[in-house]
């Protein structure tokens, strides 16, 4: 299709139409031009495809669909792999229903374990949670159907969600809350990307035209179009001109007109709304002209897909003395409401309408297993006849495995948990079961961190997040060891809410939101403060060891313009197969800027038989050893010795090795008479300038005896003389050197080191 002749038959009246929907799901057609509308639906670990009533919060029905495990849930599978194929099976599903495009992935960091999304969201990590949102995207349009990658940015929190500004540094945006963005955009090219309803830092992501056109396409190279989040549009002429292409859902015409206006009145180039129905265009025809109603959509196929991969995410928290897998021989009690009817997805635009669910009492069928219910989600209570069913069934069992989480009151889209606590009456049913029984497990199924403050008392913790439609098959599949767990934390479980590093700001003061723990989300705080923490980033246990060894990177010394790559070597010591999570971080050296102790800059999933040993590599690159320099707006390499760690989880490093890096850019400099000697001496080419000076000027603190009086020898040490030396500025040559040293001389020697 020719886009750019079309679009020159177009009247402005149908452009401007063109830039916003015409209902909640569908883009216009032009019919006189035979442009056909084209259908997105949300998502995106299912379809949400709304037939008749559309909504944005998960109100109205949708079509009977397959709900996937969550992000929460597939972040902590570490295996991009298989995020890939389960971003193909929808892409599929898309194909077979013809939607253009799905509403995902959701890529916003995890700022604090209380926002109302984070289900929805991979990682407190940008690089794990570009990893697997890249793999994603890549494995939906591999089916010609296209994703929206979303909410782009800074949108982690609820709270005031269509209001507030996240008000957050440049560093703080570029190393933290970007890249996750950035890395899909260069590996995946997501043929949209839904801007977010908040500001950032003041100008709302609808209108800002520094996030949507410089940095986006700019800087990243994202060629698709930008749609707003659902009623995320606040200026429309402002928003055309930041770069957001299409306005959803619709506003019953009134922007358009504004539009049309706006072009009319020479206050907006018809140019400008041009580039956004080209953009918008060019990806519903990408759709028309691949569509493939014939594929096939195989639910039933789909729901053990699904449950293959929930198993894959679960994460094995605490098996204390192997009380788990279970043995079929022995009586087993199931207990908690979530045993029977899971929890396995969240509330809001991402809810499915799953056309089956099974629960863990249903897949445990055959098993010598009990059930006792122990608590009503719904009521949040539990009575004393139902703990005292609790505790009878647990004394009657070998092993009691309580199922508890969050109910769905209390983490959806919309509004942000209160507190990081379970329901106080399943944190009284666990204390009561596991007073029964000393061999007690728990499951959880919850979308982000809670509290465990039994944990001393249960021996085996299983986190299964919200693992999707089929849960409760891949929850005994586990439990029993027909499948190894093997998913690994992609968050930090602090051990209280407090000790979260957003803990003090989050949720803001009224309208704005001041991210001022900057880079430290998540482990980057935990680790610098050295924290104790209930669980750390990138933990998760099997039931067989593995054994990390051989750590050898292919060069000692690069500059940041190569490569290297670090090889290990990974081997199943134990008795089943399973899965081990190779995580490498890379630790920077002392210096000025205040960095983080170690990031994640590589992991991989490896498949091994008992015995079995494998060799993975990692490349890192500039990136990997970069931070954001506000100054030179750019990433920016610190010489120096960069330690490459490698193992099983952010606090399970056993191996390390260093490799020196040369940073091949500069910073540029510019000195006067303020700027202190420390500063022009680390600038070598400066320093060998102003070195004799500060020997001539400041003899009495010089560390050379013979040049120091007998009194200043006494009163000062060496050290104490460096540093005073080093924080003066350069105009106390003048006052401390006697005379000896004069303006025109400073004045001169400043023309040099600034020429
Ligand atoms: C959500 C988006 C969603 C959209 C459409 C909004 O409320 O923030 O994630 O895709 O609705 O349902």
């Amino acid at each position: 299709m020719d886009i750019k002749k079309l679009i020159s038959q177009m009247t402005l009246e149908e452009k401007a139409g063109l830039c916003s929907g015409l209902d909640f799901w569908h883009t216009k057609p032009v019919e006189r031009l035979g442009v056909p509308a084209s259908m997105v639906s949300d998502g995106p670990h299912g379809l949400r495809k709304q037939d008749t009533e559309g909504d944005h919060l998960g109100i109205n029905d949708s079509i009977k669909a397959v709900c996937f495990p969550a992000a929460c849930a597939t972040a902590a599978s570490f295996d991009v792999d298989m995020i890939r194929a389960m971003g193909e099976a929808i892409g599929d599903s898309c194909q077979h229903e013809g939607l253009s495009v799905v509403l995902g992935p959701a890529v916003n960091i995890k700022r604090s374990p209380l926002c109302g999304r984070n289900f929805e969201y991979f990682s407190e990590d940008p690089y794990l949670a570009g990893s697997m949102s890249a793999a994603y995207i890549n494995g939906v349009q591999s089916k010609d159907v296209g994703t929206s990658i979303k909410h782009f940015a800074a949108n982690s929190q609820e709270h005031r969600r269509m209001s507030s500004s996240s008000d957050a540094d440049e560093r703080t945006l570029r190393e933290i809350y970007f890249p996750a963005f950035e890395m899909s955009v260069k590996q995946a090219q997501p043929w949209t990307v839904m801007c977010s309803y908040n500001r950032v830092n003041g100008t709302y992501a609808s209108e800002n035209k520094w996030l949507l056109t410089d940095v986006l396409r700019g800087e990243w190279g994202f060629e698709g179009y930008v749609m707003s989040d659902w009623g995320a549009t606040a200026d429309r002429v402002k928003g055309i001109l930041a770069g957001l292409d299409l306005e959803m859902p619709a506003s019953g015409g009134a922007n358009d007109r504004k539009i049309v206006e706006a072009v009319k009145s020479g206050a907006l180039d018809e140019a400008e709304v041009d580039k956004c129905v080209e953009r918008i265009l060019n990806i519903v025809y990408r759709f028309v002209e691949h569509a493939k109603p014939d594929t096939p959509w195989d639910k039933e196929a789909q729901h053990e897909m699904s449950a293959r991969i929930a198993a894959q995410c679960m994460v094995l928290l605490k098996n204390e003395g192997g009380i788990l897998p279970l043995n079929r021989d022995d009586a087993v009690a199931f207990i908690g409401e979530f045993a029977e009817k899971p929890r396995y997805q969240g509330g809001g635009s991402s809810h499915i309408n799953s056309f089956k669910t099974t629960g863990a009492v249903e897949a445990a069928t055959g098993l010598k297993v009990t059930y006792a219910q122990g608590y009503s989600a719904a009521s949040d209570t539990a009575t004393d006849e139902q703990i005292a069913e609790a505790v009878a069934a647990a004394k009657a069992a070998k092993v009691a495995v309580v199922f508890a989480g969050l109910p769905d009151a209390y983490e959806s889209e919309g509004y942000d948990r209160r507190h990081m606590r379970l329901p106080d009456c399943q944190n009284k049913l666990i204390a009561a079961v596991a007073a029964a029984n000393p061999n007690t497990a728990v499951v959880l199924h919850n979308g982000s961190p809670v509290e465990m403050p039994w944990i001393d008392s249960v021996k085996g913790v299983l986190e299964a997040y919200l693992g999707g439609q089929a849960v409760g098959l891949a929850t005994v599949r586990v439990l029993y060891g027909d499948e190894n767990p093997s998913g690994h934390l992609a968050e930090t479980f602090p051990k209280r809410l407090e000790d979260n590093p957003s803990f003090l700001y989050y949720g803001g003061e009224g309208n704005v939101t001041e991210y001022r723990e900057g880079v430290f989300v998540g482990y980057r705080y935990y680790d610098k403060k050295a924290m104790d923490v209930l669980f750390p980033f990138g933990h998760g246990l099997s039931y067989t060891t593995f054994e990390y060894s051989d750590l050898r990177l292919s060069e000692k010394a690069i500059d940041d313009t190569q490569e290297v790559t670090a090889t290990v070597t990974v081997k199943n010591t134990g008795e089943r197969a399973g899965k081990a999570v190779v995580q490498l971080y890379v630790a920077p050296p002392e210096a000025d800027v205040i960095r983080p102790v170690r990031e994640l800059k590589g992991f991989v999933k490896v498949d091994l038989q008992p015995g079995e040993a494998k060799t993975v590599s990692f490349t890192l690159n500039k990136r990997s050893f970069a931070y954001w320099n506000a100054e030179i707006h750019d990433w920016f390499v610190v010489s120096g010795d960069y330690a490459v760690q490698v193992g099983a989880s952010s606090r399970d490093l056993p191996l390390c090795e260093k490799v020196t890096v040369t940073g091949t850019a500069r910073i540029p400099r510019h000195y006067d008479m303020n700027s202190i000697f420390m500063d022009i001496l680390a600038d070598p080419r400066a320093a060998a300038v102003v070195k004799p000076l500060i020997d001539k000027a400041f003899a009495m603190f010089a560390p050379n005896p013979e040049e120091q009086t007998q009194a200043a020898a006494e009163a000062i040490n060496d050290e104490m003389g460096a540093a005073m030396i080093n924080y003066m500025p350069l105009r106390n040559a003048l006052g401390f050197s006697a005379g000896m040293v004069t303006e025109e001389q400073i004045l001169a020697l400043l023309d040099q080191i600034n020429g």
